[in-house]
């Protein structure tokens, strides 16, 4: 019968679901002990991950019999892509499933920031009642700008268009009449910059992209806008992040992911309760409802190629 390795946590009914097929190992703290991993690993025909699981060649050398990968999430910068390519071992992302959480997640830390929510709760909630003091607004109006306009930034798209936000996209890689489809314009990186209110990151990190967002980027920002990343930490540069918002260049950000997760002492001691800025813990695409919806995609897909 075939072996199916699970080492991070997955959707008990997935979890199930699976083992009616085959031989499942599920123990989600394995990512923990590699010692165990090695040996857990050398006879399974199929491994399930989320990111903590570091799937590099030295692993994936012990695992003789490994024909299949499950990711419960999108990226994969955990998993040696190259060496699994050289090996015939196929790799199989959570694509899309969850990506309407992200979305949700850019209008929510999007409406917050324009309406500067987080300083007017800590003024508030300390007693400052900052009614006058602090300016709110309207995402109605302004220019959104995707920095990506894959699944999720197309997501992104149609929930700023719902609020009356004009959106524009940065990607070279996408037609300009499937943007056009969607009502949104395609345009240059240094237009986007210029134009937009809201810049939002949708990329993945590879070599281009890493360290996009530095001090020269946020200079030719014209609108002091607000930055969220719920892709890749090191698409922004953390330091010229804060740097650009003490000199005023950007109005807020939100983070979802950092340079290094978790997220660096030095960073997040430059944080304090009056800057207009949302710190979660690479969380945005992970809901009850889209933890279900990974789980079971995996599930369905690893049987499906055993089989
Ligand atoms: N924080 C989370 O929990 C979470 C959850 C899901 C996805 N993500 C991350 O979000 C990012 C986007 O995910 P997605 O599903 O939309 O990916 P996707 O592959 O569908 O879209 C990425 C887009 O970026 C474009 N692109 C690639 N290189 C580019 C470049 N140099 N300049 C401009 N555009 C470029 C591609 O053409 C593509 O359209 C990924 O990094 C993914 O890992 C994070």
């Amino acid at each position: 019968m075939k072996k199916i390795l699970i080492t991070e946590f997955m959707e008990q009914d997935s979890v199930d679901s699976i083992s009616e097929v085959f031989e499942v190992i599920y123990d989600p703290s394995l990512h923990e002990n590699i010692e165990s991993l090695e040996s857990q690993i050398e006879l399974v025909d199929a491994v399930i991950v989320r990111n903590k699981t570091q799937l590099n060649e030295s692993l994936l050398l012990k695992a003789k019999n490994l024909k299949f990968v499950g990711r419960l999430g999108v990226g994969l910068d955990n998993i040696d892509t190259n060496f699994c390519l050289d090996n015939n071992i196929f790799v199989q992302p959570a694509t899309g499933m969850n990506a309407d959480s992200v979305a949700e997640y850019v209008i929510a830390c999007t409406l917050s920031l324009l309406k500067n929510i987080p300083t007017s709760h800590s003024g508030t909630s300390t007693g400052q009642w900052p009614r006058t003091s602090i300016k709110s607004r309207e995402l109605g109006g302004k220019t959104l700008g995707l920095l990506g306009f894959g699944v999720i930034g197309k997501k992104v798209s149609r929930l700023a268009q719902i609020f009356g936000a004009n959106v524009i996209a940065y990607d070279p890689f996408v037609e300009s009449s499937d943007a056009e489809n969607l009502g949104v314009s395609l345009t240059s990186q240094e237009e986007l910059f210029n134009l937009s209110d809201v810049i939002t990151i949708h990329l993945p990190l590879t070599i281009e992209t890493r360290d996009l967002m530095n001090l020269s980027s946020f200079k030719k920002m014209k609108k002091n806008p607000i930055i969220i990343n719920s892709s890749r930490g090191s698409i922004v540069n953390e330091n010229d992040l804060l740097i650009a918002y003490k000199e005023k260049f950007i109005s807020g950000f939100a983070l979802d992911v950092y340079e290094s997760e978790p997220v660096k002492e030095s960073f997040y001691n430059e944080i304090t309760s009056s800057m207009n800025c949302i710190l979660t813990p690479h969380t945005s695409g992970v809901t009850v409802e889209s933890n279900i919806r990974v789980s079971q995609f995996i599930a369905d897909k690893t049987i499906k190629f055993l089989e």
